[in-house]
């Protein structure tokens, strides 16, 4: 075997996320080794039997896991909401204060208002935060701009090429109506099918995702079929804000056009569970909005019992989920929505990878992205994922590999 550039050896549990590679439906191997080269997994397996490094990590006392992978954030904005927290909290509703021109619309006016250079400031400050947990690989949706220029200069700060974290864009543009164009709304949905989606997939190729905010107070079901349309003819990864506030048959929608993922999902009916299992369209769950919307939480047990594959997300945001901790939420899709540990795992992790069109992430092989967190877990705990996911977030990563290179190193480490 060929030597390797890092070993990670002696790890006291390691988690694959591939069943072939070690034991139960996660693939756990104890006292595990993870060798790269050339930005490829080179060896995964017992460390007995690992190559030859060039550098070798001790492992012991930690969990390694592949990267973690958040598939639903809008971690690019400025300007804080705390005030509409405190309106929340007296009774008002989100979409009321939507309506008013609050919530997403105030932070579109802040974001506008910002340099590129504090967007990306701030951009960079919450990748590493992600980053320190784990989270190796991040979907960042633009809709704080809403006008053609502006929301393009999100995505151009998103494509920053040293990002602490891989950034995956999921263009939004249809987030909101912009306040300045309500008394036409029927043209800033041509504006972003005839003008924004074009642009967008020019500049920065036809990898890139489109989403919809299908709701009341949002766009409506017609409006979302017809932008959503523009986006995938175009060649983008579709994604669906479906079936949270009001239920609209977003979900159906989702499945029928052929998107990677549908979100949220809380008010998702029986022939909506129907097709994301037959559409094989994943259904992404938010426990955060969940949380701070004080809403019901989507039927996971139903959908999964059915056949929908789900991930787990922070929907990282300043209004209905300021919450930018992955193992955090995961812990809640278990205590809120039912999942189990395992389940739950799969979703921060593989699950999320296919949310994204991206089967490379989120599980460690031969043919995996070469990403990559060894795991401290809380004092006194185990080396064992059930650790992570019993005690709530906060959990930090020893060692992140990206690409198969270290970005995040502790001084625990030798
Ligand atoms: O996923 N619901 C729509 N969009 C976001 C919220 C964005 C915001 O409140 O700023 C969500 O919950
Ligand atoms: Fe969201």
């Amino acid at each position: 075997m060929k030597r390797a550039e890092l070993l990670i050896a002696g790890i006291s549990q390691l988690v694959t996320m591939d069943p072939e590679r070690g034991a139960g439906p996660l693939g756990v191997v104890p006292e595990g080794a993870v060798a790269f080269r050339g930005g490829r997994v080179i060896y995964l397996g017992p460390t007995a039997g690992c190559p030859d490094a060039e550098r070798v990590i001790d492992g012991a006392g930690r969990v390694g896991l592949p990267g973690l992978v958040d598939c639903h954030t809008h971690s690019l904005f400025a300007g804080s909401r705390a005030e509409e927290f405190g309106q929340r909290l007296a009774g008002a509703s989100y979409s009321e204060i939507l309506e008013r021109g609050g919530g997403i619309l105030s932070t579109v006016t802040a974001t506008r208002a910002a340099s590129s250079e504090r967007l990306s400031s701030l951009l960079r400050a919450r990748l590493s935060g992600f980053l320190a947990g784990g989270v190796t690989t991040v979907e960042v949706k633009t809709g704080y701009a809403l006008r053609a220029d502006h929301e393009l200069r999100c995505l151009a700060v998103m494509a920053a090429p040293d990002m602490p974290a891989a950034v995956v864009p999921t263009f939004l543009g249809a987030h909101a109506v912009p306040v300045e164009r309500r008394d036409d709304r029927a043209a800033y949905v041509r504006e972003v099918i005839e003008v924004m989606i074009p642009a967008a997939v020019e500049r920065f190729g036809a990898g890139l995702g489109i989403d919809v905010y299908c709701d009341r107070g949002a766009f409506t079901l017609a409006e979302t079929r017809a932008i959503l349309t523009a986006g995938l003819d175009a060649g983008m990864v579709g994604h669906l804000h479906a079936e949270q506030v009001s239920h609209t048959g977003a979900a159906e929608l989702a499945a029928e056009l052929g998107c990677a993922s549908a979100e949220h999902l809380e008010r998702i009916d029986a022939a909506g569970i129907d097709a994301l299992a037959r559409g094989g369209t994943v259904g992404v769950m938010l426990p955060g909005a969940r949380l701070f919307l004080r809403d019901t939480a989507p039927p996971a047990r139903t959908m999964l019992d059915a056949g929908v594959t789900l991930a787990v997300a922070t929907d990282f945001n300043p209004g209905s989920s300021p919450v930018r901790d992955l193992w955090t939420c995961a812990t809640l899709a278990c205590l809120d929505f039912g999942l189990t540990m395992e389940e739950a795992l799969q979703g921060i992790t593989r699950s999320a990878g296919l949310a994204l069109a991206r089967p490379d992430l989120g599980w460690l092989g031969p043919d995996s992205a070469a990403d990559f967190a060894l795991m401290r877990t809380p004092p006194g705990e185990p080396a064992r994922y059930q650790s992570l996911l019993q005690y709530l977030g906060g959990h930090r990563a020893d060692l992140v590999v990206r690409g198969g290179a270290i970005v995040l190193e502790s001084p625990e480490i030798q």
